[in-house]
This record gives C-alpha cells, sequence and structure tokens, in this order.
C-alpha cells in the first residue's frame, strides 16, 4: 500500500504598490487562516527581511529618502541586493512549505522587477530583472493589490522612504501589470474595505490551498 505523505502548504504572495494594503492584508489572512477549523496553518514572511546582513543594507538604502548624498547603491547592486535577501530565505521557505505550512509572502520577486524596472535605466530590462529571480520558488497564487496611484498616495505615512512618490508609484503599477501571469495571479480591488477585501482573500487562498494537493513545488521563471 501507499503510504501518504503530507500535502505541501501553499506560497501565497501579496504583491501592490506601496500603501496598498499588502501588510495589513497579509496578517489578516494568516489569522483568518488560523482561525479555521480543521488543519490548516499558516505562517507569514515579508520582503526585504530587513533583519538580515542584506536587509540591513536594503534598509539603509531605502531609509535614505533620495540619494542625493552621492553616497548611494547604485540601481544594479540594490537589485541584486533584494534577489539575495529572497534567495537567502529559500532553504527555510522550502522546508516550512514541505511540511504542510502555508506561507504567506508580504511581496516577492515581482516588486524586485517591477521597482527596479520603473525606474528606467539602462540595462535594467524587464528580461535582466527577471533573469536575476529565476529559479526561486514559484508562488501557487499572487494577490495583486491594486489601487490608484493617487488613493495609495491619499493614505497614511506615504512619502516617508525612497519610492514613495505618486509618479513612480505609477511606473512601479504599470509595470507590475505588465509582468502578471494570468495564470496565477488574481487582481484584486484594494479600493474596497479591509474587511470585504480580506473575506475575498480569505476564500481564494482556501480554494488555492485546496488545489495544491501534491503538486510540486516549481522554480519561477524557467
Ligand atoms: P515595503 O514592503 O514597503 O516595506 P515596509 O512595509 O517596511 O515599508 O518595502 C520597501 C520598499 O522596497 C518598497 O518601496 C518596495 C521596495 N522593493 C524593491 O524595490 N525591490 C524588491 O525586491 C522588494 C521586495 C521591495
Ligand atoms: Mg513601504
Amino acid at each position: 500500500t501507499l503510504v501518504a505523505t503530507p500535502r505541501r502548504g501553499t506560497l501565497i504572495v501579496i504583491e501592490g504598490v506601496d500603501r496598498s494594503g499588502k501588510s495589513t492584508q497579509a496578517a489578516s489572512l494568516v489569522a483568518r487562516l488560523n482561525a479555521l477549523s480543521g488543519a490548516v496553518t499558516a505562517v507569514s514572511m515579508r520582503f526585504p527581511d530587513r533583519t538580515t546582513q542584506t536587509g540591513k543594507l536594503i534598509d539603509a538604502y531605502l531609509t535614505q529618502k533620495d540619494g542625493t548624498d552621492g553616497d548611494s547603491i547604485d540601481d544594479r547592486t540594490i537589485h541584486l541586493l533584494f534577489a539575495a535577501n529572497r534567495a537567502e530565505a529559500m532553504v527555510q521557505l522550502r522546508k516550512t512549505l514541505m511540511t504542510g505550512t502555508s506561507v504567506v509572502v508580504d511581496r516577492y520577486a515581482f516588486s524586485g522587477v517591477a521597482y527596479t524596472h520603473a525606474k528606467g535605466a539602462a540595462g535594467l530590462d524587464i528580461e535582466w530583472c527577471m533573469a536575476v529571480d529565476a529559479g526561486i520558488i514559484r508562488p501557487d497564487v499572487v494577490f495583486f493589490l491594486d489601487i490608484p496611484t493617487d488613493v495609495a498616495a491619499s493614505r497614511g505615512e506615504f512619502g516617508q522612504e525612497r519610492y514613495e512618490r505618486q509618479d513612480f508609484q505609477e511606473k512601479v503599477r504599470t509595470a507590475f501589470l505588465d509582468i502578471a501571469d494570468k495564470a496565477y495571479w488574481k487582481i484584486l480591488d484594494a479600493r474596497q474595505s479591509k474587511d470585504a477585501l480580506g473575506e475575498e482573500m480569505l476564500h481564494l487562498a482556501v480554494t488555492e490551498i485546496l488545489k495544491t494537493e501534491n503538486k510540486p513545488l516549481q522554480p519561477l521563471w524557467q
């Protein structure tokens, strides 16, 4: 007889421009999943992870608002650092998923591509940006919290960090929509109430978790 292997967890990624509500919804989704009766367990993860060595360099870069001090990390290098910050987390992520725990991730390689590409700098075309992250674990589903950038800009705290300008965020949103893969992206209306969006995401997440079954993990963009 066959011995049943435990089903793996589902990798759920939440993406969107700054102030689209990702962090709030990520926390809410993990809480809602764990509150369901049954054996669903979920944990959260976020990128950039500012606590690691690469994360500390990234944090310093992001909190330096405009880089006008001339001492900033160049565009190609910071892209590689963001990617390294994800790459170093893959062993732990794979382990967690394989023990049957689902993981809700606040930003992933799609942010990497969208923010770097939005800079419009020579050599930072979409293909190069994607190639750097190719091979990390492919999410089972991406929830894109879509919001007009003027609505995002009017939310609290916008403007505290590098990238938080509406004209730049508009380019980021366009880049996200350019790389959105219909096969596993869900474009959600992030203007709706926190609770309505939370309910919608819970429903979609549960459907996805049930579908994961014994599907093997796949590499992203390969
Ligand atoms: P953010 O999620 O806004 O962190 P926090 O919630 O702590 O403010 O991420 C910080 C910024 O980093 C955000 O503007 C998007 C940007 N970013 C990249 O440019 N590349 C990446 O690969 C990632 C993950 C984020
Ligand atoms: Mg932010």
